[in-house]
């Protein structure tokens, strides 16, 4: 199975004897559906070339921070927003002394800070060195910062010594990392969220719409599908393939995207509202194409229902979750909004940044709920999803205890 279809997995090498290894699970992370890009550090290159890592992933091997060309590509910065996982196999005792220490002192340790995506250790060295305390306070510390890490395993080494220090095997390392993305946070819940934009029709061969690509609402279905919920999409026209384990409605109208978010309200216990949903619709729609005719026409708009608050006023709401794109005054303005459609959380985001947002990537947010808020820092849509699942199951758990 492909597990890690659609991800993208940045692999850090650092520099110990497993990291031949690493082409092995360059092949199994690619079988598994992965796209890969590899960092190396100075250590990696001289255990295994770049050539060998850039020809079976595919793509260029990253090794200089400082190298102008190098950023003109893909600077470490994007590679970072890039990740949805950051892989790091083998991690040497001196990669994680640095992990711990917060260091950026090289490209690999660089991008580990910049990243929002998880972060998956394979450690690999000598065992007496695992046994030391320094590297035993230093995984501590990682672990206690959320990374998670992969063996090592038992045995006999390279250097002839026998006990834990041996880099987990490929095929167990990628079986991890495609694990990591099945959270269980919101396992037994069923979500529904609109995506993508709506078609409002003028006449059989026209309509107003906008240029939503769908991309937030779609990662926010495979990050809550991830996390176990049982999740549908009711969707407007875009062009994104289906997330795995995700059941997609396609609507057109803003109507039929009402309509069809009221007939899932049963079966719901989470809704998020991701579309961007036309605020008008022509309040008549010819029967027949619209001719060319005169030098000006007008045509009569009407509001559209709004979705998400009729989602939150209905008998039995679910926790409801809607989005607010500001150019101004951004957390006022969402705060207002979460309180005038009487949403439970509010995702709040700064239009006037034409990096973000629509059809960008990348995106950032400040997500804002009754007696708290919190700033999600640019990232990918697929690691801010991540992290937007997070916060509802963190409202949820909440909400339980206090009822
Ligand atoms: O009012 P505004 O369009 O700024 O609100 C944005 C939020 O409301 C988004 O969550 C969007 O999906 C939702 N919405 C809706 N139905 C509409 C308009 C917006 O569900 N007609």
């Amino acid at each position: 199975m492909a597990h890690l279809f659609n991800r993208n997995v940045l692999l850090g090498v650092s520099g110990g004897i497993a990291a031949y290894k690493s082409a092995e699970l360059v092949r199994q992370l690619l079988e598994q559906g992965a796209t890969v890009r590899v960092i190396m550090t100075r250590g990696a290159q001289e255990f295994i070339t770049p050539l060998t890592l850039q020809a079976l992933s595919g793509n260029p091997v990253h090794t200089e921070l400082l190298d102008a060309e190098a950023e003109l590509g893909m600077s470490h910065i994007e590679l970072a927003r890039w990740a949805d996982l950051l892989l790091i196999a083998p991690a040497t005792a001196d990669l994680l002394a640095r992990l711990a220490g917060g260091r950026a002192d090289d490209l690999l340790t660089t991008v580990a800070l910049a990243t929002a995506a998880p972060l998956l250790l394979a450690p690999a060295m000598n065992q007496q060195m695992w046994r030391d305390k320094a590297t035993a306070a230093n995984v501590a510390t990682l672990r206690a910062r959320g990374c998670a890490l992969v063996g090592p395993a038992s045995g006999e080494q390279a250097c002839g010594d026998i006990g834990p220090g041996r880099m987990e095997e490929p095929a167990v390392i990628a079986a991890t990392a495609a694990s990591l993305f099945e959270t269980g946070l919101l396992a037994g819940k069923r979500v529904v969220i609109t995506a993508g934009p709506t078609r409002e029709a003028l006449d059989p061969v026209r309509f107003i719409s906008n240029h939503s690509s769908g991309k937030m609402g779609y990662a926010l279905a495979r990050a809550a599908a991830d996390a176990g919920a049982r999740t549908t999409l009711v969707s407007g026209p875009v062009t994104l393939p289906a997330p795995d384990h995700v059941r997609v409605l396609q609507v057109e109208s803003a109507s039929q995207m009402l309509e069809q978010s009221l007939q899932l309200l049963p079966e719901c216990d989470i809704f998020i509202g991701c579309a961007a949903v036309a605020d008008y619709r022509p309040a008549a729609v010819a029967v027949q194409k619209i001719k060319k005719g005169p030098e000006e026409i007008s045509l009569q708009l009407v509001r559209n229902p709004d979705i998400v608050a009729a989602v939150a006023a209905s008998e039995n709401r679910p926790f409801t979750v809607g989005f607010a794109a500001e150019t101004q005054d951004l957390l006022a303005h969402a705060r207002d909004k979460m309180a005038r459609k009487g949403l439970d959380m509010i995702v709040a985001n700064d239009v006037s940044d034409r990096s973000i947002g629509f059809n960008s990537d990348d995106n950032a947010a400040t997500v804002l709920w009754a007696d708290g808020e919190q700033v999600l820092a640019l990232a990918g849509k697929a690691a801010l999803a991540r992290q937007i699942i997070e916060l509802i199951a963190g409202r949820l758990v909440t909400a339980d205890k206090c009822n």
